[in-house]
């Protein structure tokens, strides 16, 4: 199967490239798309055929549920048994945005889009292509991210095709997606909610509007072997680069200073270092490649660029990455959660 990327740069004005894209939603196939956090493989999500394909594109496990995309409210009435309180605020501040919330579905959704969980998580996405796409394909779209199982989420239209290639058929180009992580996921269907995977609207935005929120305790720590857990995706590995990674956390001198000390040691080995710094600290190592996710006082920054640089360390072909730590404030907690993800939590406290 040839994959054909198209440019869409105004959505408004390029609605009959986009039908291109809805016909083949339409159809029962599998469309790669931008959003604001990270680009999406979208199938129709009331279609059980439609969202095998996407599972099978991706290799997915087929116990990890989808997330599913909505372009207005009443779509979610009609994917969810009932909207509570604290959800509908939720929406009202944060929607169209980086926030999925998980309800308990109806019977419309298929249990195929869900992993055969009677939960479903579902999100507005702002993206101005993502929001055309549903409204034209009249279907709610599921859709993960548009990585193979395992990898790095894309952020660029050119990180899809790097492993989507002849896989789908199609991928909108929206260009490059500003959030840079997946979205917050939230668990609404207990009083208190819990967020199972931190991302572009934070805890404290999140308690802003609703009060008491929750993070669950393995969003920074492996989960127990056999452990049963709420959110499948806590199972499996993420967001992996080709070489092992390594995050490094605590004093900021001595990250620098581990950091360096064993990059130049395996150097001098014949072994070709990746090191994942910041801004204030890009200029203190001398040995290896040497990549900066941003300033480290603007963790929305460090977001945006993280996936971007774990592909950018596969490209260089380095054996191994260390990642400097980051504050875990604000954004600061997805950038944490992603590293310590992509290093299978192999992380080492100073
Ligand atoms: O920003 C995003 O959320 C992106 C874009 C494309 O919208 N999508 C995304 O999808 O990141 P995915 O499939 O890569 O991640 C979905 C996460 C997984 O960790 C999954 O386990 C969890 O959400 N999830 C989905 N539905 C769930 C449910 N009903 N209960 C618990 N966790 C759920
Ligand atoms: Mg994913």
């Amino acid at each position: 199967m040839k994959t054909r990327v198209i440019h869409i740069a105004d959505p408004d004005k390029q609605e009959k490239e986009i039908m291109e894209a809805v016909e083949l939603i339409r159809s029962g196939e599998v469309v790669a798309f931008p959003t604001e956090t990270v680009y999406g493989l979208g199938a129709n999500a009331l279609d059980a055929r439609a969202v095998n394909r996407i599972f099978q594109a991706k290799a997915r496990p087929g116990d990890n549920p989808l997330i599913v995309h909505i372009h207005d409210l009443s779509q979610w009435n009609q994917l969810v048994l009932d909207i509570p309180q604290k959800a509908l605020l939720l929406a009202e501040r944060f929607w169209p945005g980086p926030l999925t919330m998980i309800l308990n579905k109806s019977e419309r959704v298929p249990l195929e889009t869900t992993a055969g969980l009677h939960t479903v998580g579902v999100r507005m996405p702002s993206h101005p292509v993502a929001l055309k796409l549903i409204s034209l394909s009249g279907v709610p779209i599921a859709a993960p991210s548009a990585n193979r199982s395992g990898r790095p989420s894309p952020t660029a239209a050119q990180h899809v095709l790097q492993d989507m290639d002849s896989r789908i058929p199609m991928i909108l180009d929206g260009g490059r997606c500003d959030v840079g992580v997946e979205s917050t996921v939230l668990d609404l269907t207990e009083s208190v909610p819990v967020v199972l995977r931190p991302g572009g609207v934070t805890l404290e935005m999140l308690e802003s509007v609703v009060g008491q929120v929750v993070v669950h305790p393995n969003v920074m720590k492996p989960l127990k072997q056999g452990q049963i857990t709420r959110s499948p995706g806590m199972k499996y590995v993420h967001y992996a680069p080709k070489a092992p990674v390594t995050l490094i956390r605590g004093d900021l001198h001595k990250q620098v200073e581990f950091i360096d000390t064993e990059a130049s040691r395996r150097e001098k080995q014949g072994e070709r270092p990746g090191i994942l710094a910041t801004n204030q600290t890009l200029a203190c190592y001398q040995a290896g490649v040497r990549l900066s996710m941003g300033d480290r006082s603007r963790p929305a920054e460090l977001a945006e660029n993280l996936f971007a640089r774990l592909r950018e360390f596969d490209a260089l072909d380095v054996d191994f990455i260390l990642a400097e730590g980051v504050d875990d404030k604000g954004e600061g907690l997805a950038v944490m959660n992603r590293i310590a993800r992509a290093a299978g939590f192999h992380i080492i406290d100073l």
